[in-house]
């Protein structure tokens, strides 16, 4: 194991409380070689005292008082009123062999650990570094937490989400910069794997700009043959090729005073290509077959799960046109780089009449999503289907992934859990999260490898 003191400037403080003076004096000596602040109080009411007034990171308590218990129940009355005060505070209990029962109680009930006296000092030393480096990090996820709890309350106060679901942190910054942009005429570029949610989020902009209410127009480039894109984009006059037997607009004109959708923009073939930067630039195009020239406004959004930036090396993509198209680009996640998303997106396309089991839970976490949210959506519908009740278990979702978590677990590499971990930016819950473990389960397997908690 490796141990962390305080790597910054913050220093920790622990409280002692016993009243037998000789057990502070022995600890506050102990502590300050371990560069850390001890205070001491002697009675409980001291000791509650000072927890109201200053502010600790670990309480070290005795479980006896006056002179004449040893039951062990003071010790317990005092860990109760320090519960009273902070419910997360580490609280380690010194314990004299008598008091060994009441102890475990305490554990059981959430007290940190217990250390009989006389105490080893190694042993107090590791459980209070380990304890307060603990209590650091939830601190800090805490206020992480709350943090994007308050993006999140404000993001949907004051926009329009378009009944899009997430939960997760990288979703949260994706739609607080989508919105931001929304308002503008420029044009937006949304990459990111098949089904991940590009159109949903072109939904998102649409409700939240200045044409929410005018046409909201969609051509996917990818479903039409490469001779008809340009006359479905720009239209078409009679005559103008075999099969043109009526003059029809294009969804450019159909989209003017408000926004086009272009679909797999990827597809687009370079004749096309150049008549949309055209269209980008000045807003003027003619249709297939017409020398008549037409002028719209149209705000356009694209989408693309190709690396277009291959596409241009390759010369089947104009680079002035990405240029044009990715003057902001947005940039989705797969589904399993953002994992906080799969649960409350599993339960929105469930809806009210079915719950999961804790196994299907486990399944739906662990399984790798290659087709995205659509194929979450594909999988609950179809095992919405075959469950036998109101429960859908785990068989039900058809997904073959390994079910035991315990054997799972143990698999993990020191790369798996440093390729998780970096992933995450470092984040320990969403690196535990993508593995399945818990955040403790984590910290084990950080420790056990030397990977140090920063
Ligand atoms: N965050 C979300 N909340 C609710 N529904 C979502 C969300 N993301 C995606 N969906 C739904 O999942 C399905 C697939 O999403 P969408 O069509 O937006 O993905 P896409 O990235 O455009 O896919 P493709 O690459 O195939 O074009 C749609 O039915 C969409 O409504
Ligand atoms: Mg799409």
């Amino acid at each position: 194991m490796c141990w962390h003191q305080s790597d910054n400037v913050m220093q920790h403080r622990i409280l002692v409380i016993d009243d037998n003076r000789d057990v502070i004096k022995a600890l506050k000596l102990l502590f300050l070689l371990n560069d850390i602040d001890c205070d001491g109080a002697t009675s409980p009411e001291q000791g509650l005292d000072m927890l109201k007034t200053s502010s600790y990171d670990l309480v070290i308590q005795d479980m006896n008082f006056s002179l004449d218990t040893t039951s062990g129940v003071e010790g317990k009355a005092l860990y109760q009123d320090i519960r009273q005060l902070n419910s997360d505070l580490p609280i380690i209990l010194l314990t004299a062999w008598a008091n060994l029962e009441m102890a475990v109680e305490l554990i059981k009930d959430g007290a940190a650990d217990y250390l009989e006296k006389p105490w080893r000092e190694e042993k107090l030393l590791a459980s209070v570094n380990q304890l307060l480096e603990l209590y650091r990090l939830e601190k800090v996820q805490f206020k992480q937490q709350k943090q994007s709890q308050a993006r999140t309350t404000k993001l949907a106060d004051k926009f329009d989400l378009a009944g899009l679901v997430y939960a997760d942190p990288a979703m949260l910054s994706l739609l607080e910069v989508a919105t931001q942009v929304a308002h503008s005429d420029a044009p937006i570029l949304i990459t990111g794997p098949n089904g991940a949610g590009k159109e949903k989020i072109a939904e998102v902009i649409v409700a939240n700009s200045p044409y929410k209410n005018a046409p909201f127009i969609k051509v996917n480039a990818g479903a039409l043959p490469a001779d008809l894109i340009e006359a479905e984009l720009f239209g078409v006059v009679s005559g103008a090729y075999t099969g043109a037997t009526k003059s029809r607009i294009g969804r450019f004109e159909a989209a003017d005073g408000g926004t086009l959708f272009l679909d797999e923009i990827g597809n687009l073939p370079l004749s096309g290509q150049q008549k949309l930067l055209r269209v980008l630039q000045t807003g003027e195009f003619e249709p297939v077959g017409s020398s008549q020239t037409k002028k719209v406004k149209v705000r356009v959004i694209s989408a693309t799960n190709a690396e277009l930036s291959k596409a241009i090396l390759q010369g089947k993509f104009r680079e002035d046109l990405y240029y044009r198209l990715n003057m902001i680009e947005l940039n989705l996640p797969p589904l399993t780089e953002r994992p906080e998303d799969i649960l409350p997106l599993a339960k929105h396309f469930i809806g009210e009449d079915k719950q999961l089991s804790s196994g299907a839970i486990q399944t739906l976490k662990r399984y790798n999503w290659p087709g995205n949210v659509r194929e979450l959506q594909n999988v609950i519908g179809r095992a919405k289907l075959l469950a036998q009740g109101s429960i859908i278990e785990s068989g039900d979702l058809g997904l073959n992934i390994k079910q035991s978590s315990s054997a799972a677990a143990s698999e993990f590499t020191a790369q798996d859990i440093q390729a998780a971990l970096s992933a995450h930016d470092g984040n320990v819950t969403h690196a535990a999260k993508s593995l399945g473990l818990s955040r403790q389960a984590m910290y084990r397997r950080m420790d056990k490898f030397g990977i140090e908690r920063e």
